[in-house]
Protein backbone atom coordinates (compact mmCIF):
# COMPACT_ATOMS: atom_id res chain seq x y z
CA UNK A 1 0.00 0.00 0.00
CA UNK A 2 0.80 3.83 -0.95
CA UNK A 3 1.54 3.83 3.81
CA UNK A 4 2.88 1.02 4.76
CA UNK A 5 2.81 0.29 8.49
CA UNK A 6 4.36 -2.12 10.06
CA UNK A 7 0.20 -3.60 10.51
CA UNK A 8 0.56 -4.62 7.16
CA UNK A 9 3.63 -6.03 7.33
CA UNK A 10 2.34 -8.36 10.10
CA UNK A 11 -0.77 -9.09 7.80
CA UNK A 12 0.97 -9.87 4.90
CA UNK A 13 3.43 -11.46 6.77
CA UNK A 14 0.37 -13.66 8.64
CA UNK A 15 -0.79 -14.63 5.22
CA UNK A 16 1.88 -16.12 3.73
CA UNK A 17 3.26 -18.26 6.35
CA UNK A 18 -0.75 -19.47 6.92
CA UNK A 19 -0.43 -21.06 3.43
CA UNK A 20 3.04 -22.40 4.09
CA UNK A 21 4.57 -25.47 6.24
CA UNK A 22 6.91 -24.45 8.92
CA UNK A 23 10.03 -25.37 6.99
CA UNK A 24 8.92 -22.53 4.91
CA UNK A 25 7.95 -19.96 7.29
CA UNK A 26 12.01 -18.48 7.01
CA UNK A 27 13.50 -18.43 3.23
CA UNK A 28 17.11 -17.33 3.61
CA UNK A 29 17.52 -15.96 -0.16
CA UNK A 30 15.13 -13.97 -2.20
CA UNK A 31 15.06 -13.71 -5.80
CA UNK A 32 13.69 -11.60 -8.01
CA UNK A 33 13.04 -12.92 -11.31
CA UNK A 34 13.51 -10.35 -14.21
CA UNK A 35 10.93 -10.21 -17.96
CA UNK A 36 10.94 -13.52 -18.84
CA UNK A 37 12.98 -15.02 -16.08
CA UNK A 38 10.51 -16.32 -13.37
CA UNK A 39 11.73 -20.16 -15.13
CA UNK A 40 13.47 -20.72 -11.81
CA UNK A 41 10.62 -21.99 -10.29
CA UNK A 42 11.39 -25.08 -12.07
CA UNK A 43 14.13 -25.94 -9.94
CA UNK A 44 13.10 -24.73 -6.74
CA UNK A 45 12.31 -28.39 -4.63
CA UNK A 46 8.97 -28.78 -2.88
CA UNK A 47 7.63 -25.07 -4.38
CA UNK A 48 4.92 -23.82 -2.60
CA UNK A 49 3.33 -20.26 -4.75
CA UNK A 50 1.28 -17.59 -3.45
CA UNK A 51 -0.53 -15.51 -5.55
CA UNK A 52 0.09 -11.89 -4.50
CA UNK A 53 -3.57 -11.23 -4.78
CA UNK A 54 -3.73 -13.38 -2.17
CA UNK A 55 -1.79 -11.13 0.39
CA UNK A 56 -2.55 -8.36 1.53
CA UNK A 57 -0.70 -5.27 0.59
CA UNK A 58 0.74 -6.76 -2.61
CA UNK A 59 0.15 -5.04 -6.35
CA UNK A 60 -0.65 -7.36 -9.15
CA UNK A 61 1.93 -7.31 -12.27
CA UNK A 62 0.48 -6.29 -15.38
CA UNK A 63 3.70 -6.93 -17.99
CA UNK A 64 3.87 -9.85 -20.24
CA UNK A 65 6.49 -12.59 -19.13
CA UNK A 66 5.59 -11.06 -15.65
CA UNK A 67 3.48 -13.26 -13.59
CA UNK A 68 2.09 -12.44 -9.93
CA UNK A 69 3.59 -15.44 -7.25
CA UNK A 70 6.01 -15.33 -4.61
CA UNK A 71 7.49 -19.17 -4.73
CA UNK A 72 8.86 -20.68 -1.92
CA UNK A 73 11.06 -23.77 -1.97
CA UNK A 74 14.63 -24.93 -1.53
CA UNK A 75 17.52 -24.26 -3.43
CA UNK A 76 19.51 -27.09 -2.77
CA UNK A 77 19.17 -27.16 1.14
CA UNK A 78 18.64 -23.59 1.19
CA UNK A 79 15.11 -22.51 1.86
CA UNK A 80 14.26 -19.72 -0.57
CA UNK A 81 11.89 -17.22 -1.37
CA UNK A 82 11.45 -16.08 -5.10
CA UNK A 83 9.27 -13.37 -6.49
CA UNK A 84 8.01 -14.50 -10.20
CA UNK A 85 7.37 -10.93 -11.53
CA UNK A 86 7.82 -8.11 -10.08
CA UNK A 87 6.18 -4.62 -9.97
CA UNK A 88 7.40 -1.15 -12.09
CA UNK A 89 6.78 2.39 -11.53
CA UNK A 90 5.78 2.93 -15.22
CA UNK A 91 2.61 0.18 -14.35
CA UNK A 92 1.43 2.99 -12.27
CA UNK A 93 2.62 1.05 -9.43
CA UNK A 94 3.64 3.73 -6.29
CA UNK A 95 6.68 3.37 -5.50
CA UNK A 96 6.28 2.11 -2.13
CA UNK A 97 4.19 -0.91 -3.44
CA UNK A 98 7.27 -1.95 -5.46
CA UNK A 99 9.47 -2.26 -3.07
CA UNK A 100 7.07 -3.68 -0.38
CA UNK A 101 7.61 -7.44 -1.55
CA UNK A 102 10.98 -7.00 -0.66
CA UNK A 103 10.55 -5.21 3.06
CA UNK A 104 8.36 -8.51 3.31
CA UNK A 105 11.32 -10.63 2.43
CA UNK A 106 13.09 -9.46 4.74
CA UNK A 107 10.99 -9.78 7.21
CA UNK A 108 10.25 -13.38 6.65
CA UNK A 109 14.31 -13.44 7.35
CA UNK A 110 15.77 -13.33 3.94
CA UNK A 111 19.85 -12.40 4.76
CA UNK A 112 20.68 -11.83 0.95
CA UNK A 113 18.42 -10.84 -2.13
CA UNK A 114 19.31 -11.80 -5.64
CA UNK A 115 17.82 -9.79 -8.30
CA UNK A 116 17.52 -10.34 -12.31
CA UNK A 117 16.08 -7.98 -14.78
CA UNK A 118 16.58 -7.25 -18.95
CA UNK A 119 18.41 -4.97 -20.01
CA UNK A 120 19.59 -3.30 -23.05
CA UNK A 121 23.37 -2.75 -23.17
CA UNK A 122 24.88 0.57 -24.07
CA UNK A 123 28.60 -1.23 -24.17
CA UNK A 124 29.78 -2.44 -27.94
CA UNK A 125 31.90 -5.05 -25.19
CA UNK A 126 28.72 -6.25 -23.88
CA UNK A 127 26.61 -7.86 -26.15
CA UNK A 128 23.17 -9.50 -26.65
CA UNK A 129 23.04 -12.83 -24.24
CA UNK A 130 25.40 -11.66 -22.31
CA UNK A 131 25.01 -11.64 -18.07
CA UNK A 132 26.00 -8.51 -16.58
CA UNK A 133 26.81 -8.73 -13.06
CA UNK A 134 25.96 -5.31 -11.25
CA UNK A 135 29.03 -3.29 -9.73
CA UNK A 136 27.28 0.01 -9.39
CA UNK A 137 24.10 1.93 -10.34
CA UNK A 138 23.26 5.55 -12.18
CA UNK A 139 19.23 6.31 -11.06
CA UNK A 140 18.71 9.40 -12.78
CA UNK A 141 15.07 9.10 -10.94
CA UNK A 142 17.07 9.47 -7.46
CA UNK A 143 18.80 12.76 -9.24
CA UNK A 144 15.87 14.22 -9.67
CA UNK A 145 13.35 13.80 -7.19
CA UNK A 146 11.90 9.98 -7.50
CA UNK A 147 14.04 8.64 -4.95
CA UNK A 148 11.74 5.42 -3.99
CA UNK A 149 13.41 6.09 -0.22
CA UNK A 150 11.63 9.71 0.18
CA UNK A 151 9.11 10.37 2.68
CA UNK A 152 8.53 8.49 5.95
CA UNK A 153 10.60 5.21 6.81
CA UNK A 154 9.01 2.47 7.20
CA UNK A 155 10.63 1.76 10.88
CA UNK A 156 12.74 4.74 12.71
CA UNK A 157 15.38 1.72 13.01
CA UNK A 158 16.41 2.34 9.29
CA UNK A 159 19.44 4.73 8.34
CA UNK A 160 17.89 8.24 6.88
CA UNK A 161 20.80 8.67 4.98
CA UNK A 162 21.59 5.29 3.04
CA UNK A 163 25.58 5.64 1.78
CA UNK A 164 25.65 3.15 -1.69
CA UNK A 165 29.06 2.70 -2.38
CA UNK A 166 29.00 -0.44 -0.99
CA UNK A 167 25.40 -1.43 -2.42
CA UNK A 168 26.48 -4.42 -4.86
CA UNK A 169 27.59 -6.76 -2.32
CA UNK A 170 31.91 -8.30 -3.44
CA UNK A 171 30.68 -11.27 -1.45
CA UNK A 172 27.85 -12.28 -3.72
CA UNK A 173 29.34 -11.15 -7.27
CA UNK A 174 32.67 -13.47 -6.28
CA UNK A 175 30.27 -16.09 -5.85
CA UNK A 176 28.85 -15.19 -9.40
CA UNK A 177 31.69 -16.00 -10.83
CA UNK A 178 32.97 -18.83 -8.80
CA UNK A 179 29.63 -20.38 -9.69
CA UNK A 180 30.60 -19.19 -13.47
CA UNK A 181 34.11 -21.00 -13.40
CA UNK A 182 32.19 -24.22 -11.49
CA UNK A 183 29.85 -24.16 -14.15
CA UNK A 184 32.33 -23.91 -16.79
CA UNK A 185 30.30 -21.12 -19.00
CA UNK A 186 32.54 -19.27 -21.50
CA UNK A 187 34.66 -16.00 -20.21
CA UNK A 188 31.92 -13.90 -22.51
CA UNK A 189 29.02 -15.32 -21.12
CA UNK A 190 29.40 -13.16 -17.78
CA UNK A 191 30.48 -9.26 -17.37
CA UNK A 192 30.65 -6.90 -15.09
CA UNK A 193 29.15 -3.39 -15.63
CA UNK A 194 27.16 -0.43 -14.25
CA UNK A 195 23.46 -0.21 -14.85
CA UNK A 196 21.33 2.89 -15.74
CA UNK A 197 18.07 2.99 -14.01
CA UNK A 198 15.12 4.96 -16.58
CA UNK A 199 11.32 5.27 -15.43
CA UNK A 200 10.20 4.00 -19.20
CA UNK A 201 7.81 2.72 -20.38
CA UNK A 202 9.17 4.44 -23.32
CA UNK A 203 12.80 2.77 -24.79
CA UNK A 204 15.84 5.54 -25.04
CA UNK A 205 15.79 8.05 -27.81
CA UNK A 206 19.59 7.96 -29.46
CA UNK A 207 20.65 11.19 -27.57
CA UNK A 208 19.36 9.43 -24.48
CA UNK A 209 21.54 6.32 -24.91
CA UNK A 210 24.46 8.48 -25.56
CA UNK A 211 24.06 10.26 -22.62
CA UNK A 212 23.96 7.15 -20.50
CA UNK A 213 26.90 5.70 -21.97
CA UNK A 214 28.93 8.95 -21.75
CA UNK A 215 27.59 9.15 -17.67
CA UNK A 216 29.09 5.90 -17.72
CA UNK A 217 26.85 2.87 -17.53
CA UNK A 218 26.87 -0.15 -19.32
CA UNK A 219 23.34 -1.43 -19.41
CA UNK A 220 20.05 0.18 -18.72
CA UNK A 221 16.59 -0.91 -17.64
CA UNK A 222 13.45 -0.05 -16.09
CA UNK A 223 13.20 -2.01 -12.57
CA UNK A 224 15.51 -3.50 -9.91
CA UNK A 225 17.27 -0.15 -8.59
CA UNK A 226 14.24 0.43 -6.62
CA UNK A 227 14.94 -2.78 -4.78
CA UNK A 228 18.17 -2.75 -4.47
CA UNK A 229 17.19 0.69 -2.25
CA UNK A 230 14.65 -0.91 -0.18
CA UNK A 231 17.03 -4.10 0.28
CA UNK A 232 20.11 -1.69 1.49
CA UNK A 233 17.88 0.10 3.66
CA UNK A 234 16.56 -3.15 5.34
CA UNK A 235 20.35 -4.42 5.59
CA UNK A 236 20.43 -7.05 2.93
CA UNK A 237 23.12 -8.05 1.10
CA UNK A 238 22.21 -7.56 -2.66
CA UNK A 239 23.28 -8.68 -5.85
CA UNK A 240 21.65 -8.20 -9.30
CA UNK A 241 22.49 -9.87 -12.56
CA UNK A 242 21.41 -8.02 -15.86
CA UNK A 243 20.51 -10.46 -19.19
CA UNK A 244 21.24 -7.98 -22.05
CA UNK A 245 18.09 -8.57 -24.55
CA UNK A 246 19.68 -5.90 -27.30
CA UNK A 247 21.19 -3.42 -27.89
CA UNK A 248 20.53 0.06 -27.26
CA UNK A 249 20.99 2.16 -30.71
CA UNK A 250 23.32 4.75 -30.65
CA UNK A 251 24.11 6.09 -34.09
CA UNK A 252 27.53 8.51 -34.42
CA UNK A 253 25.53 10.83 -36.70
CA UNK A 254 22.18 11.22 -37.85
CA UNK A 255 21.39 11.25 -41.26
CA UNK A 256 20.64 14.74 -42.64
CA UNK A 257 17.41 15.05 -44.16
CA UNK A 258 18.06 18.57 -45.08
CA UNK A 259 20.91 16.83 -47.75
CA UNK A 260 18.76 14.30 -48.36
CA UNK A 261 16.50 16.94 -49.63
CA UNK A 262 18.79 19.25 -51.18
CA UNK A 263 19.85 15.45 -53.17
CA UNK A 264 16.35 14.89 -54.25
CA UNK A 265 15.50 18.49 -55.70
CA UNK A 266 18.99 17.54 -57.71
CA UNK A 267 17.13 14.79 -59.05
CA UNK A 268 19.22 12.04 -56.89
CA UNK A 269 18.27 9.85 -54.78
CA UNK A 270 19.39 8.88 -51.68
CA UNK A 271 19.12 5.18 -49.94
CA UNK A 272 18.67 5.95 -46.46
CA UNK A 273 18.51 3.16 -43.75
CA UNK A 274 15.61 2.26 -41.25
CA UNK A 275 17.00 3.12 -38.31
CA UNK A 276 16.35 -0.25 -35.32
CA UNK A 277 14.03 0.29 -33.18
CA UNK A 278 13.82 -2.71 -30.09
CA UNK A 279 10.47 -4.53 -29.18
CA UNK A 280 9.49 -6.07 -25.69
CA UNK A 281 9.00 -9.41 -27.65
CA UNK A 282 12.63 -9.39 -28.58
CA UNK A 283 13.38 -8.61 -24.92
CA UNK A 284 11.16 -11.91 -23.76
CA UNK A 285 12.57 -13.62 -26.78
CA UNK A 286 16.70 -13.37 -26.10
CA UNK A 287 15.15 -13.91 -21.76
CA UNK A 288 13.55 -17.10 -22.88
CA UNK A 289 16.87 -18.50 -24.76
CA UNK A 290 19.29 -17.53 -21.94
CA UNK A 291 16.78 -18.63 -19.04
CA UNK A 292 18.85 -21.81 -18.55
CA UNK A 293 22.34 -20.07 -18.19
CA UNK A 294 20.61 -17.71 -15.87
CA UNK A 295 19.06 -20.01 -13.71
CA UNK A 296 21.94 -22.37 -13.34
CA UNK A 297 23.90 -18.97 -12.28
CA UNK A 298 21.40 -18.37 -9.59
CA UNK A 299 21.42 -22.12 -8.15
CA UNK A 300 24.85 -22.03 -8.07
CA UNK A 301 25.43 -18.61 -6.46
CA UNK A 302 22.56 -19.82 -3.83
CA UNK A 303 23.61 -22.78 -2.93
CA UNK A 304 27.44 -21.16 -2.58
CA UNK A 305 26.20 -19.01 0.59
CA UNK A 306 27.33 -19.48 3.78
N1 LIG B 1 16.06 0.03 -22.37
C1 LIG B 1 15.43 0.05 -21.17
N2 LIG B 1 15.00 -1.04 -20.57
C2 LIG B 1 15.19 -2.23 -21.18
C3 LIG B 1 15.84 -2.31 -22.42
C4 LIG B 1 16.29 -1.12 -23.04
O1 LIG B 1 16.87 -1.12 -24.14
N3 LIG B 1 15.88 -3.64 -22.75
C5 LIG B 1 15.27 -4.31 -21.75
N4 LIG B 1 14.86 -3.47 -20.79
Amino acid sequence: GAETTATSFAASIEAIRSKLPESLHHPQVGIICGSGLSGLVDVIKDVQKIHYSEIPDFSTSTVPGHKSELAFGFLGTVPVVAMLGRFHPYEGHGLSSVVYPVRVMARLGVKNMIITNAAGSLNPQIPVGTIVVIQDHLALPNLTGMNPLLGPQVSKDLPRFLPLSDAYSTTLRRLAFLAAHRLQLDDSALAEGVYAWVSGPTYETPAEGRFLRKAGADVVGMSTVPEVLAAREEGLNVMVLSLVTNFVVIPDSYPSIREEVKAELAGLKILRAEPEVVSHEEVLLIGKEKAKVMRELVQAVVTSIE
